[in-house]
């Protein structure tokens, strides 16, 4: 079985952060969200990887190399513009072969992996299983209806009317006669080959289609809010280290990792909480469910349940909450008077100031 990761795409709804980086890329406990990906297929005893790749494929390939540091063999495939899930089969249809395969999307987060999920698909090998779970808002999602006994019976793209609750998570295993389905598809109303339609040809010519529930989480880290949750989720089981310097007017509380080179000088630390490599943090105050990325500064400020990229730093501001703030970002404070905002923001940026 090989596996076929996507981590192409737009990321429209992470902007500004994906104008210079991929959305798989940004990190969760300052490690790459499709790192937990990777690590869940390698687990799985998968060794052959395709990486489907868009705009963004320089930062990816520099993060995921040739991918032995995850124990796999990976391959890149290059596709020219997000032109659907099922465009991404299409394009990987000559490294695919004739084997079964994973397809993971690489922005989608699962707790427990995937290794029962592909020993069910081995035994009873359908041509296709999808991954399914309850959401409150399915309209954001690939829906699908379940007959009496459970079978799936439909298929539908992010509908305007939903015929059910169950979201199709982003984890789908599939025989070769996916191929043929795909050949099928033709563009949807957003313009796309949508895999929903091609998991759709396949119910309709009488080919098994096997679902199965999630029992543990599941996040589609597309937006901020979802992020923030997942980095919170993962540093609730971080395990407390202290790697780095910590000075005597400093103090820990609770789950607190250090990476190696960070220094945290007069300043309270409430985990979970993880400070990257060669971070420095002075006079400040970190709270529960904060990522400091490595080399960034943080100075007489106080943040808290946020993500903060490599190298950003925040000077004097006071308070930040619930906020992504990308790599390479200064954030400092405005003269008191005269009473203005001044700010150079990029495109698609957000800000929320207080009035
Ligand atoms: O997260 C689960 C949902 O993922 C499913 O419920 C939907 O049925 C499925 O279509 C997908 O919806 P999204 O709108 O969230 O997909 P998104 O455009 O965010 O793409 C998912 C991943 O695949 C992301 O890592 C980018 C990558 N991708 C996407 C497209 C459209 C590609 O590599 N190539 C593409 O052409």
């Amino acid at each position: 079985m090989k596996a076929l990761v996507l981590a192409g795409g737009s990321g429209t709804r992470l902007r500004p952060i994906t104008h210079t980086s991929a959305k798989q890329l940004v990190p969760v406990a300052n490690k790459p969200v499709l790192f937990y990906g990777l690590e869940a297929i390698a687990e799985a005893g998968i060794t052959e990887l395709g990486l489907v790749v868009g705009d963004a494929h320089a930062a990816i390939e520099a993060a995921v190399g040739d991918g032995s540091a995850f124990g796999l063999q990976v391959t890149y495939l290059r596709q020219e513009a997000p032109l659907g899930l099922a465009h991404a089969v299409l394009i990987a249809r000559d490294y695919l072969g004739d084997d079964d395969f994973v397809m993971y999307l690489g922005d989608n987060f699962i707790v427990g992996g995937i290794t029962g999920l592909v020993e069910r698909f081995t035994a009873e090998r359908p041509a296709a299983q999808i991954l399914l779970t309850r959401v409150g808002d399915p309209r954001q999602f690939g829906v699908a209806e379940l007959d009496a006994d459970g079978r799936v019976i439909g298929l539908e793209e992010k509908p305007e009317h939903p015929k059910s609750d169950l979201a199709l998570a982003g984890v789908y295993l599939f025989s070769p006669a996916v191929h043929a389905a795909v050949a099928e598809c033709k563009p949807s109303w957003r313009g796309e080959l949508e895999i929903t339609d091609a998991i759709g040809h396949l119910i309709e010519s009488g080919q098994r289609v096997e679902s199965t529930m999630i029992t543990g989480y599941w996040k589609d880290t597309g937006n901020v809010t979802d992020m923030l949750e997942v980095n919170r989720l993962v540093l609730e089981s971080a395990e407390p280290r202290v790697e780095g310097l910590v000075d005597v007017a400093s103090e820990l509380i609770g789950r607190v990792v250090i990476e190696p080179g960070a220094v945290v000088e007069r300043s309270r630390v409430v985990g979970p909480a993880i400070i990257g490599g060669g971070a420095r943090i002075r006079d400040s105050y970190v709270g529960p469910y904060t990522s400091i990325g490595a080399s960034c500064t943080v100075t007489g400020s106080e943040i808290e349940y946020s993500i903060v990229l490599p190298r950003a730093s925040i000077a004097e501001v006071g308070r930040i909450e619930s906020s992504l703030i990308g790599h390479d970002v200064e954030v400092t404070p405005a003269p008191h008077t005269p009473r203005a905002h001044r700010l150079v923001l990029g495109d698609h940026s957000r800000a929320r100031i207080s009035s």
